[in-house]
This record gives structure tokens, sequence and C-alpha cells, in this order.
């Protein structure tokens, strides 16, 4: 299996950015900030560390936004589907996917309730800062339905010190993205859903942070066989890995953000 130079990707990314001129300041900040200057190493190393790697069933990148886990998924496992319920990102994602002549990535438009694929058809499922972008609970009975017995289910979530932290210092703030109004807004969607169980998105922005001790409890009710839950980037699976988390996991004595490996 390939494994795409810094150099190569950073010159798909550039023509993609080029060929589909991204307007919002949030949208092109975000795309070059998780190409990281086309290093996707510290990808790697995370894919490597949940034990994600060397899978011969599909592996399920939901939420895959502009395609950079599902590039580094596609270098270790045999087949890799992104999926993406926003048309812009799913073109860009495709974009760089086909300029590194990636065989083995196909990516589909499709919500998170991913009812284009049969019972049990992937073997794995990587869902990074997405789940929370969708009325979770049913994202997780959609992902154990298409996910195979045994097959493994990894994501991760923010909670609410994330969302604090947020309101007192702004993270990556644009001309088009207030943090500090977003954290409102998804304190009162979380409200909202754990409360009522609706969830209206408007935008593929909009979402939610996921409480630890709600999670849980649905976790168990879907019938994951097992399930771990640990600080985002603190997962070892294999354990030669190293620890490179990307979110601090409490802030202000709270939660701030965590990760789920679980088994169906
Ligand atoms: C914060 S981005 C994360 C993208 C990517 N996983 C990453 O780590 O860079 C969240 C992605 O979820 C997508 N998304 C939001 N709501 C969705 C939904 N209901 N169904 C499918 N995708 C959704 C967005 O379009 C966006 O690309």
């Amino acid at each position: 299996m390939s494994h795409y130079s810094s150099e190569k990707v950073l010159d798909a990314l550039n023509k993609a950015m080029h060929e589909s001129l991204i307007e919002s300041e949030n949208d092109s900040n975000f795309i070059r900030r998780v190409y990281n200057g086309g290093d996707l190493d510290k990808y790697r190393s995370r894919i490597y560390s949940i034990g994600f790697s060397s899978l011969k069933s599909p592996v399920l990148d939901a939420g895959s936004g502009y395609g950079q886990w599902s590039i580094v998924l596609s270098e270790l496992n045999d087949s890799v589907i992104g999926i993406d319920a926003d048309i812009e990102r799913l073109k860009i994602a495709k974009n760089i996917a086909a300029q590194l002549k990636i065989e083995n990535l196909n990516f589909v438009d499709s919500n998170m309730n991913i009812d284009k694929f049969d019972d049990e058809f992937f073997g794995a499922i990587f869902c990074y800062n997405s789940i929370m972008l969708s009325a979770w609970k049913d994202t997780l009975s959609s992902f154990y339905r298409v996910l195979s017995k045994g097959g493994l289910l990894y994501f991760n979530a923010y909670d609410i010190g994330w969302m604090i932290h947020n309101i007192i210092q702004p993270n990556n703030p644009a001309l088009d993205f207030d943090p500090c109004k977003w954290s409102i807004e998804t304190i009162q969607n979380t409200i909202l859903y754990l409360t009522t169980n609706n969830f209206n998105q408007k935008t593929f922005k909009d979402g939610m942070f996921i409480p630890i001790s709600a999670l849980e409890r649905d976790l168990e009710a879907i019938g994951f066989e097992s399930f771990s839950i640990a600080g985002e980037g603190l997962t070892r699976v294999n354990p030669d890995s190293v620890e490179l988390p990307f979110y601090p996991h409490k802030l202000y004595g709270q939660i701030a953000s965590y990760e789920v490996l679980a088994r169906k």
C-alpha cells in the first residue's frame, strides 16, 4: 500500500483548492490546518494507535470532510469509503484522492444515517469530529447496523469543558466563524436534544457536545459488546504507539474532549 509524501499531498491540496475556490475564510483555514502542509504523519500515528490497520473488510470514514483521515486509512487498510453530506467538501476530497491516484478509496454523498449501505457492510467505522454534528443517538444505531459482528467503532466528541473554553478563549476564530456564538448555540442544541430528542440541523456546522454519562447509557442500550472511553488521543491498542492528543482532555475542571473505541 502507498504512503503519500508530504510534497505530493500538498501539491494535490493546492490544485484542488485552486480549482474549487473556497469562499469561506473558516473553511479555507480549516482545510489548510487539517492538511498540515501535506504532512499526514500525525493521522498515521493515531490510526495505528487505535488499531485501525491491516483490515480486510471495508472501513468507513464517517463525516470525512476534506478527506485527510480517509487517505491515511486507505494507506493502511484494504478499502475505505468516506461519507459526508457536504457536496463541496466531497468534491475536494475526491479531487485530492484522484490526483494521488488512490484506488482503494471512494467518497459517497451520505448523511450520517448511512441508509445507502447494507447491514454489516463495514469491518470498522472511524468518525472524527463529526458524530456531534448529527442526531448522535440515531447515528450510533446506524453505525451499529452497518458494522459487522466484532467490528470496531472509533469516534471522538467534545464535552462541556470545550464549550466553556470557546466562550472564554475562542479557538480558531474567522471572519465567518465566531467560536463563542458557536459554543452557545451548541449548548442550546445539546439541551434540546437531551430533553426532547430533537436536532434540527440547519447547516453542516451545527452540532452538539455529548456528555459522557449520556453516551455510556446509549452505547450499552444499542448493544455494543464492549467499549472504552479515554481522553482524545490517549487510546493505545498497539502498545508501541505514542500518545498524541489534538485536544486537552480536561479544561476548567470539566471534561473537554474524549474518544471512544467500541466493539460490536
Ligand atoms: C468538523 S468536520 C470533520 C471532518 C473530518 N472528519 C476531519 O477530522 O477533518 C465535520 C464533517 O461532518 C460533516 N457533516 C456534518 N453534518 C453531517 C451529517 N448530518 N451527515 C454527514 N456528514 C455531516 C461536515 O460536512 C464536515 O465535513
